[in-house]
């Protein structure tokens, strides 16, 4: 139902991965949500409309930030305005989807025609999909090594692939519009995203065979979690550009941090105080600006004792 007082938010790829969790994570926290995307939203019991459009298509983006939620919108007293917030998840979300010039014309297209329509629009609050695939190893070619531990935000990156280069490309037209229109636009680096389903059928892959998660730093985000991380980055105003890692607390092994990676990566410094569990793809920042607290760590579904 359309609720006239609660905060609109638009949802861009919410039919995803990540999104399907995320949105409901949203709308039990008291938001309305229309999703964005070019598919139907997966979980038809949800009651997440979907407004079925092309991202890369600048006219369709102006359009959809100013449309109705739901059919409901027709019953209120006003035309639809812009929403008091955008989330901009869609994208293609790896490499080879589709051809590397597809992959970077579309994640750079689509970002910047959402950027632009809600700057354009008097959105002032924007929260953009980027990616732990910034910090180089994710796609890199050959067994790369991380430059530093932990993986703090302000780190100089230079990824190689094309996704990533599509994700930091985001980035930098965020902080261009932050600028211009001094709004806010927060890029979640997001680590790899884990489905209440995957913990059981995954995590005793992850913890028996560590090697395999080193491209993931070691890291990942629960998706109902990336839910409230969304919420938090609408609820704080006034940070302008911002990059945030969006990750769960802890490193996903059955060794304290520092010793592990002392083990697994003895030739990346590491270069603060990390707590003992702390995850190598840190969410310190979360935690310590937008008062983040995790609701699914791992150990809560696997038990690797
Ligand atoms: N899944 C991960 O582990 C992970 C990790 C880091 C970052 N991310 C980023 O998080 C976001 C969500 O990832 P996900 O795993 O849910 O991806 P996903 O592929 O499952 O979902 C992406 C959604 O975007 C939609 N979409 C793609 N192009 C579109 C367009 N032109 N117009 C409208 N909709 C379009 C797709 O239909 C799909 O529903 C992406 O931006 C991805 O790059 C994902």
């Amino acid at each position: 139902m359309t609720s006239f007082s609660a905060k609109r938010i638009v949802f861009t790829g919410g039919s995803g991965k990540a999104g399907r969790h995320a949105i409901p994570e949203l709308i039990t926290r008291g938001y309305d949500v229309l999703n964005v995307d070019m598919v139907d939203f997966p979980d038809p019991s949800a009651n997440v409309f979907t407004l079925k459009t092309d991202l890369t298509d600048s006219g369709q983006v102006f359009n959809a930030l100013t449309s109705h939620f739901n059919f409901g919108g027709y019953e209120g007293p006003n035309v639809p305005g812009p929403p008091d917030a955008v989330v901009h998840f869609a994208a293609y979300a790896r490499n080879m989807l589709v051809p590397d010039n597809e992959c970077f014309k579309g994640n750079v297209t689509s970002t910047y025609n959402v950027i632009e329509a809600a700057c354009k629009l008097g959105v002032r609050k924007i929260i953009i999909a980027s990616s732990e695939t910034t910090y180089e190893v994710c796609f890199g070619q050959g067994d790369l090594d991380y430059s530093a531990f932990p993986l703090d935000e302000d780190a100089d990156v230079n990824p190689m692939d094309t996704y990533a280069i599509s994700k930091l490309c985001g980035e930098r037209v965020a902080r261009g519009f932050a600028r211009r229109f001094d709004a806010d636009i927060y890029a979640l680096r997001i680590g790899n995203v884990v489905e209440p389903h995957e913990y059981e059928r995954d995590f005793p892959k992850y913890i028996n065979d560590p090697k395999l998660r080193k491209r993931n730093a070691w890291s990942y985000i629960d998706a109902r979690d990336l839910g409230q991380i969304c919420d938090l980055c609408i609820q704080k105003d006034g940070l302008g550009f911002q990059v945030f890692n969006a990750t769960n607390d802890t490193i996903t092994a059955t060794f304290p941090t520092r010793q592990f990676l002392e083990q697994w990566c003895p030739n990346t410094p590491i270069t603060r105080e990390m707590s003992e569990w702390e995850a190598p793809l840190s969410n310190r920042k979360i935690r310590e600006v937008l008062g983040f607290k995790e609701n699914h760590n791992w150990r809560k579904y696997y038990n690797p004792e």
